[in-house]
């Protein structure tokens, strides 16, 4: 990883806790300031990633075994960062992705249970060393990301994509233990922004914690 030169920003969370709204905004704001932006998204991101992101997200795939969905989010981010996010920071870009490794630390490792040590050697292995300089978890409780996420499923006519909301509410408890650890041992890699302000509040807590970390540019 010799050559790379910009910033790489995660956007972390529970569902429904508004990070994606945010990371728009963030890159909007990078764009005004002159910055060259990629917006990423993960399950997702490339051609290839959304493929994947369909037989990850449907509910009808209810029989998905944790060790192939596991491997099918590093599928997603191997094809993700060969493609798109490594070019980026080697060019000097401002990478700004909703949800990577973490989320996978969070909902994999700790939510099924099945521990770190899988997700960082996968992680070794998919990434081959890209990680984000600053990851930012917009911070909601339980009870709020619950309500938000149904709320979300029922509003959406044709919701194909509810295989994750459909976990009972034990899942996201661990998922949010499991982001409350990871913070802990790794504080330095994380910005934990309270999501429960109205948009513009919860903004410029991103920009505060975004801003210290910008490359210098011309
Ligand atoms: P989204 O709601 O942010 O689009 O994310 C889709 C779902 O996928 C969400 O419930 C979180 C889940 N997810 C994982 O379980 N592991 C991962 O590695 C990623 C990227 C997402």
């Amino acid at each position: 990883m010799t050559e790379r030169r910009g910033l790489f920003l995660n956007f972390e969370g529970m569902d429904g806790c508004g990070k994606t709204t945010q990371a728009r905004m963030a890159a909007e704001r990078l764009r005004k300031e002159g910055y060259e932006v990629l917006e990423s998204v993960e399950p997702g991101g490339t051609p290839i990633g959304q493929q994947v992101r369909r037989i990850l997200l449907d509910p009808a795939n209810e029989e998905l075994a944790p060790r192939a969905e596991l491997l099918l989010y590093f599928a997603c981010r191997a094809q993700n960062v060969e493609q798109w996010v490594k070019p980026a920071l080697d060019r000097g870009a401002v990478v700004v992705t909703d949800r990577f490794t973490d989320s996978t630390m969070a909902y994999q490792g700790y939510g099924r249970g099945l521990g770190r040590e899988i997700v960082i050697t996968l992680d070794r292995i998919a990434c081959q060393g890209v990680a984000p300089d600053l990851t930012i978890i917009v911070d909601i409780d339980l009870e709020t990301s619950l309500a938000r996420a149904r709320a979300r499923n029922r509003t959406v006519a044709d919701n194909h994509e509810t295989r994750m909301d459909e976990q009972a509410a034990e899942f996201y408890r661990r998922v949010r233990a499991g982001y409350q650890e990871m913070v802990q041992l790794e504080p330095h890699r994380f910005a934990v922004v309270d999501g429960r302000g109205d948009i513009d509040t919860v903004a410029r807590g991103v920009w505060q914690a975004i801003q210290g970390k910008l490359p210098r540019h011309d």
